[in-house]
């Protein structure tokens, strides 16, 4: 198929941000990571198309930093606009790469054609950090509902998840890949992987807005030199169905974040963007609206928010995680919280399983 978007070559816009102001997080190995990045999850909803357009968009007002996923089935359309960025001047060292393994990878052999599909999709020679998704091998998918179990779905093995971790060292070692990283995880599992990692995680991508705010996995990613990517930092207002529960909050509807979006007279949508970067991880909001898109990164190099409303923000946390990942989950009669190991404890106990 003949990518469609985008064809016109690249510029800066004259109202982009200077991608040299904008703050950056330094990972273990002293590389420079943009401190906001476009994603590019369409939520079944947004074309490829239309993300890779943003993604070109985005590149042309000052991002340089792109969170992708093969699961998310439009880096082939990225790709092509990552091409003509780099065609337009825009040097590859400037830019953060981003991609992820997905579930049905996780075997030993599946994991270096799985990366290396995402590399020849994203038209790149190397990428700056891979991430395993989630902890689980467990498919479902596209497009598919709450209700969806994979009938050989299986819990957190942690020799297994070592196993996958190794080809991902391997491709540390071939240069094929800068970083890798986790995303998806809690504090036991960390744990075990960090103890046993030849190559430490770099960055842990896990869910963080106002209304979940995850303090003491964000600390122990900090305490652990790995760098936290904050994704759904807008609280996912247009997730898919199977991620919704009547029992959500919706940030951008706090009356906090909406006081303080009324004083900077910007979309409360931004509000957490700022708050994310001030806070210290790197938010990935999704946006195809140029407006948006924009506006997400102006509020990285300006007008920050006040101590006060930093402080304010900190005590407006509900514990309410949106992206459950109830389809993951391995035998009957479970609840989603049983994938992020509330108790403490790996869920189930490993040798139940082993
Ligand atoms: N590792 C993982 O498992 C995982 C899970 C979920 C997501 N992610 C990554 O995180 C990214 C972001 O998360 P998300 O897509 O769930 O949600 P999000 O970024 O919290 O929210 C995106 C939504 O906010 C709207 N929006 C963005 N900026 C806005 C602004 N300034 N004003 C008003 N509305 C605004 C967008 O609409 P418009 O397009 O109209 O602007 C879009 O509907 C994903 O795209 C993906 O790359 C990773």
């Amino acid at each position: 198929m003949t990518p469609l978007a985008p064809t016109q070559s690249f510029s800066h816009a004259p109202d982009a941000v200077d991608p040299g102001k904008v703050p950056y997080r330094i990972a273990y190995t002293g590389a420079k990571i943009p401190a906001i990045g476009l994603g590019t999850f369409g939520s079944d909803r947004i074309s490829g198309e239309q993300i890779a357009e943003a993604v070109f968009g985005a590149a042309s007002v000052g991002y340089r930093h792109f969170d992708c996923a093969a699961v998310y089935g439009n880096e082939h359309l990225i790709g092509h606009s990552l091409q003509r960025i780099l065609e337009g001047g825009v040097p590859r060292e400037e830019l953060w790469i981003t991609s992820k393994l997905w579930n049905d990878k996780h075997a030993e052999e599946d994991v270096i054609p799985a990366f290396e599909r995402s590399l020849k999709d994203l038209k790149l020679d190397y990428l700056d950090l891979y991430l395993i998704h989630w902890p689980f091998p467990n498919y479902h998918a596209p497009g598919c509902d709450v209700t969806s179990r994979s009938p050989d779905a299986k819990p957190y093995i942690h020799e297994n998840y070592m196993k996958t971790w190794r080809k991902l060292e391997e491709l540390v070692a071939m240069g094929l890949v800068r970083h890798i990283g986790t995303s998806n995880m809690t504090i036991p599992k960390l744990r075990l992987v960090l103890r046993d990692a030849r190559i430490k995680p770099a960055c842990n991508e896990m869910e963080l807005h106002p209304h979940f705010q995850q303090s003491e996995l964000f600390q122990f990613v900090i305490d652990n030199d790995m760098v936290p990517i904050g994704f759904s930092p807008i609280g996912s207002p247009a997730r898919p169905d199977r991620d919704r529960s009547e029992s959500d909050t919706v940030d951008i509807e706090d009356p906090v974040i909406v006081k303080i979006a009324q004083r900077l007279d910007v979309h409360p949508a931004v509000v957490c963007v700022k708050w994310a970067v001030q806070r210290g991880q790197i938010p990935i909001p999704f946006s195809v609206n140029r407006r948006n898109y924009l506006g997400n990164l102006r509020a990285v190099v300006a007008d920050p928010l006040t101590a006060e409303e930093m402080e304010e923000i900190s005590r407006i946390d509900r514990n309410c995680r949106l992206i459950k990942g109830d389809v993951f989950l391995w035998k009957e009669n479970q609840t989603w919280e049983d994938l992020w190991d509330v108790k403490g404890d790996i869920t189930p106990q490993l040798h139940l399983y082993e």
